[in-house]
């Protein structure tokens, strides 16, 4: 999704945008722009393509100033180019303006501002924005910025400058990320913390429809009704580092090396040997629970193949029913929801437009709501009752791994919570389960020593061009993560099936060479397991198999096998999935693809 960064102060705009906007890229863009105040006359300078082509327009032709936004645009209307590339500008070229969202009513206002004389030069819904502002604007760049924004619906985040109000930067947010950085009379806007890190720890976080006006001398907040907010500063305790790539290739590699980490980090301080479960951030009480008849698990891409994982383990733990969605799906599909209904969404960015909404519509019907996220003062950890924070640190690549591992871990941890709570286990089987959990970085940590294996079979296969991924009970739910993550980086289709399923339909596509993924890590349905991996291998299928320690006899089946550390096999997702995103990291790594942005996805997406 588009990334905003804005800069007020002494030093020259221009290379802290840039700088600014590169910390940015991880959300996907496909052009980028800046606008400068240079002398009471705003400079624009935008193209299409990689903040490297930006740059080197900026090289040539400099642009002088020290107050000035930023973009890098995802793009939603109007084809990725040079003229739809923010920021946008009224016509005389007075008002500039950045924005990451939709407005949905853009059309009527186009034909309304059209009508009072106003020409138009985008394809896109932004440069209403600009026209807006020049229409309400009356000497008061924050009174038109309202007035401008009390006409606009949808979502956005915007970030405005005028040449007749030359030393300050109007801002507002509305279902689009957006953070106040503080430094030393120096002031920032931006989507997301990491633009700002190399100049400041200290943000305001916006809360949906507040403004703000940055000038040389501060940052002041407003609501809709012009009342000055009072904000706590919040201190970004977290390295600027844990956002580089700090000696690997990629970000992606990077973060799958991060997991034993990630998992700790997540488990520390909420599951203690010897004590209750500790989850200070969720507020539900017993009796609340008792009373809670069905949960919903809401969420999209990676995170709704976490939400599966939970189905799984919160219905095993606590048995109460659960019920997994699609985000997109949910809010259409007109829910049986009431005030006994649990939500759980997990969103990593927590910003995932289709996520929010699903939130929202189960708010509306009374539901309860526990948001599982990864970043502080999101939208979703804003609007929901109750908030587990995944501790991944910032997440960069385009897809998800460290992420996914920490939502897999809250999710284990809500169900030992839920049962602890409902008493639905003894006290010495959730002792046995919070003991073997707290291994589980050690473990993920010997995973990551199969690499080499990995790597040869991603060498002997990254040439195909389908693939299958098979599992059984929770081995299918990380076989639908390990083809989603292959898909999205090395372009290549593939399928997850249940293993019982292949036979109704899909078996059909299985050929001499198929490559197929078998996990195989359920002691009790290991050898129906074992029966279906035969299904293929007798059709000719190339198969790499994914077990414990301790399964070799696998070896009489497949043509690879990668051994897991021995665990209690009702945690093995969070083990399992490390080879399959290996795996796919090798395959792309092989096919020359961009791993950590991936063509046409974005990190964040905050539209429907
Ligand atoms: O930020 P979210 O967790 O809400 O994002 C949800 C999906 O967009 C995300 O998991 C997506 O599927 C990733 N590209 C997966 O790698």
């Amino acid at each position: 999704m588009c990334g905003i960064v804005g800069y007020i102060g002494k030093r020259q705009a221009s290379a802290i945008l840039v700088e600014g906007l590169s910390k940015l890229e991880y959300r996907g863009y496909d052009s980028a722009g800046v606008a400068i105040i240079d002398n009471n006359s705003i400079d624009v300078m935008k193209c299409k393509g990689r903040l490297a082509n930006l740059e080197e327009k900026l090289k040539e032709t400099p642009i002088e100033g020290t107050i000035g936004i930023g973009h890098t645009r995802w793009a939603t209307h109007g084809e990725p180019s040079d003229l739809n590339s923010h920021p946008h500008s009224n016509e005389d070229g007075t008002i500039s303006v950045v924005h990451n969202g939709i407005i949905e009513n853009y059309i009527h206002l186009r034909e309304w501002l059209t009508s009072k004389g106003y020409k138009f030069k985008s394809e896109t819904d932004t440069e209403v924005i600009p026209h807006l502002v020049d229409y309400f604007y009356n000497g008061d760049l924050l009174d038109a910025v309202m007035k401008a924004v009390g006409k606009m619906e949808g979502s956005y985040a915007i970030g405005v400058i005028c040449n007749s109000d030359p030393d300050k930067i109007v801002a507002v947010r509305k279902d689009s990320p957006m953070i106040v950085g503080l430094g030393e009379n120096e002031f920032f806007i931006a989507s997301d913390i990491p633009a700002v890190l190399n100049h400041t720890r200290d943000v305001y976080l916006l809360n949906d429809k507040e403004f703000v006006v940055l000038t040389k001398d501060g940052v002041k907040l407003f609501t809709e009704e012009k009342e000055e907010i009072r904000r706590d500063i919040y201190h970004v305790t977290w390295n600027a580092d844990a956002a580089e790539k700090g000696g690997y290739e990629d970000f992606m590699l990077k973060e799958i090396h991060e997991q034993p980490k990630a998992i700790k980090d997540t488990m520390t301080s909420r599951i203690m040997p010897g004590k209750p479960i500790t989850l200070d951030e969720i507020k539900i009480t017993r009796e609340e629970l008792e009373n809670i008849n069905k949960i919903y698990v809401v969420a999209c891409g990676t995170a709704y193949h976490a939400g599966i994982v939970g189905k799984y383990v919160i219905e095993k733990l606590s048995r109460i029913p659960v019920e997994v969605d699609i985000a997109s799906e949910f809010r259409y599909r007109n829910p049986i929801i009431d005030k006994n209904t649990l939500m759980i969404v997990i969103s990593q960015s927590g910003e995932t437009a289709d996520t929010l909404a699903a939130l929202r519509e189960a708010k509306n019907h009374g539901a309860r709501v526990i948001a599982v996220t990864n970043v502080v003062g999101s939208s979703v950890s804003r609007e929901a009752d109750d908030v587990l924070y995944t501790w991944a640190g910032p997440e960069i690549a385009v897809a998800s791994t460290k992420a996914y591992e920490t939502q897999l871990v809250a999710m284990y941890i809500i169900a030992l919570f839920f049962a602890e709570n409902k008493k639905t286990l003894s006290k010495e089987e959730l002792e046995d389960l919070k003991k073997e959990m707290l291994l589980l970085p050690e473990k993920a940590e010997e995973c990551l020593k199969n690499k080499e294996i990995i790597q040869r079979y991603a060498a002997q296969t990254y040439t195909h061009k389908d693939m299958f991924f098979l599992g059984r009970g929770l081995d299918y739910a990380v076989a639908m993560e390990g083809s989603l993550k292959l898909k999205e980086i090395s372009y290549i289709h593939s399928e997850a099936y249940a293993g019982g399923e292949l036979k109704h339909g899909p078996i059909a596509l299985i050929e001499k060479g198929t490559v197929v993924v078998a996990l195989a890590t359920q002691d009790e349905l290991f050898e129906k397991m074992v029966s279906n991996v035969k299904e293929v291998t007798t059709r000719g299928a190339h198969v790499l198999g994914v077990t414990f320690e301790g399964n070799e006899s696998i070896e009489k089946t497949v043509d690879s096998a990668i051994y897991l550390p021995r665990i209690n096999p009702f945690f093995s997702p969070l083990l399992s999935v490390i080879p399959l995103q290996l795996f796919s990291y090798y395959v792309a790594v092989q096919k020359g693809c961009d791993v950590d942005k991936p063509r046409n996805l974005a990190k964040s997406v905050t539209v429907e």
